[in-house]
């Protein structure tokens, strides 16, 4: 029965890039070639090899993930130039700028490559190769293996696959799973180490619309800025030094001024970090209402404090703006989602695909043998668990991702074991020295405060008294139930919330003055709650594993069975994925929406009491004298944004947008409001994915900054 097993699971992989729809599908990169037909006739005039091939140098070598999944990036020249968005480099042009040099506000250009800002943590990874793992994997495992032990049997011999992938190299490697623990594929990468700002515009134009805009069109953000890759001087990665040189990279895309119509070929490459089009009803339900509902709730009360204080305070406004922007843009996201999940009845689209599944199995015996139990696991487990998973989210959004303090506490918790050990002690100090200078640069005593109380009340009131924190009882007794009261002791007397006290005590770190320092103490606390709740979900969290697994093989086996031809691509999981499509709008809610967005409209938006639509002088006056050079389209208009139907997600941001002929035409930056149940259920008619036109981000780098030296660097194709 296992090697049967195996053996259809092999079947699935083979055929997973035989797809019905053209748009939906995020492929994967080595199968794109049961795609290319489809492609070819949508317009896509070059080779499979031009996008993957493993024996020469093509689009894939020049498509990276940056910071291990958070953005995509792409090469734009062959001195490591890097092109991605704004919203993906925003967390560096903050960390860079000050009151006196706001970067945030005014743009940064570097006219030099000695101008060019390092940036220590940031990474880029270049794919390097794929290998199929699963029969290696699978192969050690036992159908009636209890859960808990076949994950740890995957993840022993994941590393082990890992390890022996980049013995003698200085590659990294990392096995995935994919379709739910039914297939597993190592991927191995060179990452680079020292990546450099190179360019942003300001905030005005990368940004404009900020919140009002975000995941809206139509839309006319500049959502661009420009990272290098710099290597040794022998071409391979290297942490920054100012002997390193700009990486010359094996591909880099050529720029296309042609523009777009219509209908014209689109695809779009890059790292989609998850997405979930195999859940099942439980867990639609429970993401509604025990996910998106607490996140929204809780980060309606963070932002509210984050903007209070940007608003009376310039240094705040800078040391906060990552964090507001990233916390907004989930809340949105969340608000978003479940709007559309509800919109389009996703809840009974998956009652319905169950109950078709459930005759299927039904019909015969082995198959109800092999997969009968699946939805009763998934089914129990997500209910079992119901209050857990509530709790469990309170406990992300309000500890983890609410008071500063409790991050960094745990990244302090390093310390724990090093006290007795001279030299490891030195050393985790000196690594939490570094780690400290950067979290003071963004951290206001104020502010966090005022999250923590709100914070603790919040999940106070939100969970049973049975799931608190010890914390909370010292609070009541010590304090009598005073939140402030705590807060002025925590605040005051903490290593954790003062920049001086906590140098002062790693040069003098002492085991005891850590374990009473109440912040520790307060964060370990909350920790432990957390271990606690995992600890009783756990049993369930490992059937649900099992459940989507024998289920998503279950539904790809029907799918099959119903056409042999069928087609699917595995759920997002940070690994390179190419979706392609066509330029095009599209109507909602009785609206026409055009596929373009030009310069006319970005003026026509803005309010100049209202930060979000501020227009500076100087694009005023390139808009008015239509001073948009070559960048100009047919009708001497500037283009800024335009959508195609391409199947992106999280992760996308920053990707590559490609025409017919393997020229950059955009890079992707969002998705639109009507359809943002995408992560779950891809909406062909109107899910769209949001590009900067590059003709806009040249025309801004050209125009507007005056910094030719990137333009000449660039393999722009002049018709
Ligand atoms: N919605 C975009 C994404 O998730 C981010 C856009 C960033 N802009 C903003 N105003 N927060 O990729």
């Amino acid at each position: 029965m296992k090697n049967k097993f195996i053996l259809l699971i092999f079947t699935l992989v083979f055929l997973f890039n035989i797809n019905a729809k053209a748009d939906e599908g995020m492929w994967f990169l080595s199968f794109i070639g049961k795609n290319y037909s489809e492609m070819k006739s949508k317009g896509f005039n070059l080779s499979v090899e031009d996008i993957y091939s493993i024996n020469k140098s093509c689009m894939k070598d020049a498509v990276v993930s940056l910071d291990y999944g958070d953005c995509t990036a792409e090469l734009i020249s062959e001195q490591g130039l890097l092109l991605t968005n704004h919203h993906c480099g925003y967390g560096e042009i903050q960390a860079h700028s000050t009151v006196e040099k706001d970067y945030l506000t005014n743009g940064f250009w570097a006219m030099t490559k000695e101008d060019e800002l390092p940036n220590p943590g940031k990474t880029a990874s270049f794919f390097i190769r794929i290998e199929n793992v699963t029969r290696r994997i699978l192969s050690e495992l036992k159908d009636d293996m209890k859960e808990e032990m076949r994950e740890k049997i995957i993840k022993n011999i994941s590393e082990e696959i890992e390890c022996d992938a980049i013995v003698d190299t200085h590659y990294e490697a990392k096995v995935y799973s994919f379709f739910g623990g039914n297939d597993y594929y190592l991927i191995v990468y060179e990452v680079f180490k020292d990546i450099r700002l190179v360019g942003a515009p300001p905030e005005s134009i990368g940004k404009y619309g900020y919140e009002t805009d975000n995941w809206r069109w139509p839309r006319h953000t500049g959502d661009f800025c420009f990272f290098r890759v710099y290597s040794a001087p022998d071409g391979t990665p290297a942490e920054y030094s100012p002997n390193n040189i700009p990486y010359v990279p094996k591909y880099s895309f050529p720029i296309s001024l042609e523009g777009i119509k219509e209908n014209d070929f689109a695809m779009v490459m890059g790292y989609p970090a998850s997405t979930n089009r195999y859940l099942t009803s439980w867990e639609v339900q429970q993401l509604i209402e025990h996910e998106n509902d607490i996140r929204v709730e809780v980060r309606t009360k963070k932002i509210e404090i984050f903007k209070k204080h940007m608003l009376e305070n310039e240094k705040i406004r800078i040391q906060y703006a990552a964090k507001l922007a990233q916390c907004s843009n989930n809340w949105i996201y969340s608000i978003g989602q479940n709007k559309s999940l509800k919109k389009f009845k996703v809840l009974k689209r998956k009652k319905l695909l169950q109950k078709k599944l459930t005759k299927w199995i039904n019909q015969d015996y082995k198959r109800l043998k092999k997969y009968g139990k699946a939805l009763d696991i998934i089914k129990y487990a997500i209910t079992d668990n119901s209050n857990y998973n509530l709790i469990n989210n309170y406990w992300l959004e309000a500890f983890y991702h609410g008071s500063e303090i409790q991050q960094f506490a745990l990244a302090n918790f390093a310390l724990i074991g090093t006290f007795g050990v001279k030299k490891l002690l030195t050393e985790t100090c000196d690594n939490l020295r570094t780690e400290g200078e950067i979290y003071f640069q963004n951290y206001n005593t104020v502010v966090d405060r005022e999250l923590l109380i709100t914070m603790f009340e919040l999940f106070k009131k939100k969970v049973e008294p049975e799931y608190h924190p010890d914390i909370f009882k010292e609070i009541e007794e010590e304090y009598y139930g005073d939140l402030n009261k705590f807060a002025d002791d925590l605040y005051s007397k903490s290593f954790l919330t003062n920049k001086k006290r906590y140098m002062e005590f790693l040069e003098n770190p002492n085991e005891r003055r850590f374990n009473n320092d109440i912040g520790i103490r307060t964060a370990m606390s909350i920790i432990n709650l957390y271990w606690d709740i995992i600890d009783k979900k756990e049993v369930d969290d490992y059937n649900l594993i099992k459940g989507k697994r024998l289920f998503i093989a279950a539904y790809l086996e029907m799918l099959l069975s119903e056409n042999k031809n069928a087609l699917f691509y595995p759920d997002a999981n940070s690994t390179m994925r190419l979706s392609y499509g066509q330029v095009g709008g599209y109507k909602a809610d009785g609206k026409i929406h055009n596929f373009t967005t030009n310069l006319n409209g970005y003026m026509k938006k803005e309010k100049q009491r209202n930060k979000e639509f501020f227009v500076s002088e100087k694009l005023k006056e390139l808009h008015k004298a239509k001073d948009y050079g070559r960048y100009a389209d047919k009708n001497g208009n500037l283009i800024t944004c335009f959508i195609t139907n391409n199947d992106i997600s999280g992760g996308n941001s920053g990707s590559p947008v490609i025409n017919g002929n393997g020229e950059l035409i955009g890079v992707a930056f969002d998705k639109n409001w009507e359809a943002m149940s995408g992560d779950i259920a891809f909406e062909t008619e109107l899910q769209k994915t949001i590009c900067v036109d590059i003709r806009f981000v040249l025309f801004i780098v050209d125009k507007y900054a005056g910094a030719s030296n990137l333009i000449n660097e660039m393999n722009i194709i002049n018709n």
